[in-house]
């Protein structure tokens, strides 16, 4: 294993954390270190502080976390993603820009996708649409996982992975936050801290259950929410809602209009209007005027615009008070409003009952969302062929939604099982035309489409008394794709080198850099390009070696020169 000495970025890196020091002095302490870095607050604004704010998480082996300093290597690497298989028709498509399952901690996953160049090119600041239903915390262990984490724990979780979701999410797109009352409230001020209190939209209320829970101690809880916030306000479109049978009811055509159905819209309002005040005569010269506090809501000129294109209606008998004419034709959506019911959009028995369509009575996990409602969500946040992500992916609801509707979509799993009995078959049966359940009926979802699967791989390091040597796995090409990723480099084969930045070129030796190697390495550079050479260890000359053949490129250790520090945002 090699060590990581100190030095290694020209001053010392010291990440053990400090377990007494309270978040102010630690973002001070660290602002000190890394004061390019480090963005406190402004004086004044308001946040939400807890215990360990300052720290970041591990993910451990049992599912939990632990908690560690925010400039522990395995919280500032960024951990390589590997294909292990294709699934569908994917025609000569690029793995970034297909759909992609990553099986894996959200943190590594989204990590990696907005940051190794490969995929950062197709996903960051692209993503339209991001909806996720991460554990509530509701104290509860489901079958598939465990729903009780610390609050604090909870908060820097949700915190460091919305934090990888802003960089993610496009100019115009939308986040959508799915959760009941045990941490609804200060996940809303953790999001004003990171989108910005303006960029709010809405707080969405879901009707949950069709029913009541008559044991309950106190109220019998049938609604969660759904926390929506813009990447930019100013930018964001919602979309509207289909029109259903219940509004449309109105509509009718007694007189066979050719223009098809249509409702009566009045034509007065209560604002006192300069032309409102004017009288009108009917088809058999009834003279109408709007009496007391109303008037006409538009002008004489384009009353008799509405006359002409007959878009009036006078009643059957043509003599009473005039109304206009609205085709149904010509109007668009509904503007959604904040209360879904379970009739709109189903509720937690429907979501059940697709999952047991999907896998039999046995097959039981317990937290899927409806699909009507991932329906909904999608229809009014994005458009057809938009990249729709959620990384706490369950059941695949998000993924099987999006797909069924013609959206490209990216989705994380932590949990393998749940990636094996779930999230994988239930989106090859949507590929495969064998889910007729949910919405593929109203959406006319036939088949077709394919996805990757890609797994997030171990850490390149192993951490054992505060220092880091690199993880055994970490040689030959694995070693160089890890360096690739840590460095910023666009992988890129072409032996002696593996990665490319634009004139500069990577080249990692799984071994000690001699002037010998300097020297093979430098020969092979074209004209005007330079090299950054990363190896395990280097002998005393080689530095001045590569100075000497070729100014400008660089000498590198691993692991100490990969290192970085956290960034306290
Ligand atoms: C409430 S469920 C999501 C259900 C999903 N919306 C559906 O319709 O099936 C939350 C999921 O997030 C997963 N999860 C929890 N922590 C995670 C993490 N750090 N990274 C990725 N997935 C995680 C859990 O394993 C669980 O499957």
């Amino acid at each position: 294993m090699s060590e990581v000495g100190s030095g290694g970025l020209g001053k010392p890196i010291e990440w053990s954390w400090r377990p007494n020091a309270g978040a102010t002095e630690a973002l001070r302490y660290l602002g000190h270190r890394f004061s390019n870095m480090a963005k406190l607050p402004p004086a004044g604004r308001l946040t939400l502080s807890w215990v360990g704010k300052d720290r970041a998480l591990l993910g451990t082996d049992g599912g939990g976390y632990e908690w560690v300093d925010r400039n522990d290597p395995r919280v500032t690497e960024i951990r390589l993603l590997q294909c292990s298989e294709s699934v569908g028709e994917l025609p000569g498509e690029s793995l970034a820009s297909g759909n992609m399952l990553v099986v894996g901690d959200a943190y590594d996953g989204l990590n990696a996708l907005a940051r190794i160049p490969e995929y950062a090119d197709h996903l960051r600041g692209k993503v339209k649409l991001i909806y996720i239903d991460p554990p509530f915390n509701t104290g509860q262990a489901f079958a598939q996982y465990d729903d009780a984490l610390e609050h604090s724990v909870w908060l820097t979780m949700m915190r460091d992975r919305l934090l990888l979701l802003r960089d993610l999410l496009a100019p115009n797109g939308s986040l959508w936050v799915h959760l009941d009352d045990a941490e609804m409230a200060y996940c809303r001020v953790l999001l004003d801290e990171v989108f910005g209190r303006g960029n709010f939209i809405a707080s969405v209320v879901w009707q949950k259950i069709h029913g009541r829970n008559n044991s309950a101690q106190h109220f019998s809880a049938v609604h969660d929410y759904l926390l929506v916030y813009a990447a930019d306000r100013s930018r964001f479109k919602l979309g509207r809602v289909e029109r259903t049978e219940l509004s449309d009811s109105d509509f009718w055509n007694p007189d066979n209009d050719s223009r098809g159905r249509w409702r009566r819209s009045d034509l007065t309002a209560s604002h006192a209007y300069e032309d409102g005040r004017y009288e009108v005569t009917g088809p058999h010269g009834d003279v109408f005027t709007p009496r007391g506090n109303r008037w006409w809501s538009v002008s004489p000129q384009t009353f008799g615009q509405l006359r002409a294109d007959d878009r009036l209606w006078w009643g059957r008998t043509g003599r009473t008070f005039p109304f206009r004419k609205r085709f149904e034709s010509e109007l668009g959506g509904l503007v959604p409003n904040t209360l879904w019911s379970h009739d709109e959009v189903g509720d937690n028995r429907e979501a059940k009952a697709e999952i047991t369509r999907l896998f039999g009575r046995d097959a039981i996990f317990s937290t899927p969302k409806p699909e009507r409602l991932l329906k909904r969500v999608i229809s009014v946040g994005s458009e057809p062929g938009d990249l729709v992500l959620d990384c706490f992916a369950g059941s695949g609801t998000t993924a099987a939604v999006a797909h069924k509707m013609g959206r490209r979509w990216v989705t994380i799993e932590k949990e393998g099982s749940t990636v094996d009995a779930f999230t994988r078959p239930r989106l090859e049966k949507v590929l495969a035309g064998e889910d007729s359940g949910g919405v593929t009926a109203s959406v006319g979802w036939e088949k077709g489409g394919g996805f990757h699967i890609l797994e997030v791989r171990p850490s390149l390091y192993e951490v054992v008394d505060g220092r880091a040597f690199l993880a055994e796995w970490a040689t030959n090409g694995a070693f160089a794709e890890g360096v690739a990723a840590q460095l910023g480099f666009r992988v890129e084969h072409d032996a002696p080198f593996s990665g490319r930045k634009g004139r500069t070129r990577l080249a990692v030796i799984d071994g000690v850099i001699d002037g010998d190697v300097v020297g093979a390495i430098v020969s092979r550079l074209g004209e005007g390009e330079r090299t950054v050479l990363v190896g395990k260890g280097a002998t005393a000359d080689a530095a001045d070696v590569l100075k000497s053949l070729s100014p400008g490129s660089r000498l590198r250790k691993a692991p100490r020169d990969l290192l970085k520090p956290g960034v306290v945002r």
